[in-house]
């Protein structure tokens, strides 16, 4: 079975194409904001522009005419509604054309797939920590749930903000990381961890309120020291709790050092083991969409037309999930 996907949830238009559960092209067009934040229209205007290229180059690395394709996943949801609905389209539209089946798959659903098979995981909690999204999941009764998430904003968001106020450009997760190796001081800030749940909007404000009491570096420092600590007391709750001794960390600040030592420490007290999905496929990636698209499709699942509406909502408890 030969799978395209097609991933549009937000800055990234992915395609990905499968080939029996392997992975045979991920390519992608990616918006940056010139400043702030993503704006939902241009970047939708740049997965109109570059929807039509960058599937035909998943085809061409793929070495593959679309005819050869016999079916098509795509992001359905979560996400930015704007961008999701470009996604959707260029599926619908390919599906259509080839008369070939469509299946809709879960953004969040699709990093847990794609990170257990490329970290060789059985059946993890897994820590998505991204720019959008900040969620501890976890397997019970068929279906992915979701244990702890934040009450208010995303870590990689809280970073971004407290990048922002230093002058750094966005994404600024990267940076603080720099700077944060060089601080030594710890500088006591908010630590707030209800049950499995965290909370990162009071962090911020505070930090962003001391920034002239103290040197940046060691300011990153200790932003990062507290609010990776609530992420890896949440993790470690759910895993004690799902009695789970496995942990995969995806998303895009699951590129940071720190998180990933914190995390380890965690898991070798614990005699479990901690792995990160592969960074190209933390960041958002069409291979993931076409991959868990393709289980779906082996599991008999697939998307009527009808049903195939975006769904910028869309949580991840919500899907049934056929292997569970
Ligand atoms: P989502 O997947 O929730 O839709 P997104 O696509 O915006 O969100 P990603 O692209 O997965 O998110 O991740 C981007 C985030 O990762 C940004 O907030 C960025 O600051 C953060 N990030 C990137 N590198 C690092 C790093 N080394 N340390 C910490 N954070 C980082
Ligand atoms: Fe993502």
């Amino acid at each position: 079975m030969i799978t395209l996907g097609i991933e549009s949830t937000a800055h990234t238009f992915g395609v990905g194409i499968v080939r029996d559960g392997e992975i045979i092209a991920n390519t992608k067009s990616m918006y940056s904001p010139e400043k702030g934040g993503i704006h939902p229209g241009e970047a939708s205007e740049h997965h109109y522009a570059n929807a039509v290229n960058t599937i035909k180059n998943a085809l061409q690395n793929a070495n593959l005419e679309k005819e050869e394709i016999d079916s098509i996943a795509f992001s359905q949801g979560p996400g930015i509604p704007q961008c999701l609905q470009i996604g959707g389209v260029a599926a619908r539209s390919l599906s259509v054309s080839l008369g070939i089946p469509l299946v809709g798959v879960n953004h969040c659903v699709a990093h847990i797939e794609i990170g257990k098979k490329e970290a060789n995981l059985d059946d993890p909690v897994t820590l998505y920590v991204a720019g959008g999204n900040s969620q501890v999941i976890g397997s019970a009764g068929g279906k992915y749930r979701v244990f702890g998430e934040t009450l208010d904003i995303a870590i990689g968001n809280a970073l971004d903000k407290v990048a922002r106020k230093l002058g750094i450009p966005h994404p600024g997760g990267p940076e603080i990381e720099k700077l944060a190796e060089k601080g030594d001081k710890f500088i006591e800030l908010p630590y707030v961890v209800k049950g499995m749940d965290f909370s990162y909007s009071g962090l911020v404000t505070k930090v962003q309120r001391e920034l002239n009491k103290h040197e940046k570096e060691d300011l990153c420092y200790s932003f990062q020291e507290h609010a990776f600590a609530m992420l890896v007391e949440a993790t470690e709750r759910a895993m004690a709790h799902l009695g789970k001794d496995e942990v995969l960390l995806t998303g895009g600040v699951a590129a940071n050092k720190r998180l990933n030592e914190m995390l380890e420490i965690m898991a070798e007290d614990r005699g479990a083991v901690a792995r990160k999905s592969p960074m190209k496929y933390c960041m958002d990636n069409g291979a993931m969409i076409a991959y868990t698209g393709q289980k779906l499709l082996k599991s008999g699942e697939k998307t009527k037309f009808e049903n195939s509406e975006t769904r910028p909502d869309w949580r991840t408890e919500q899907v049934d999930i056929p292997w569970l």
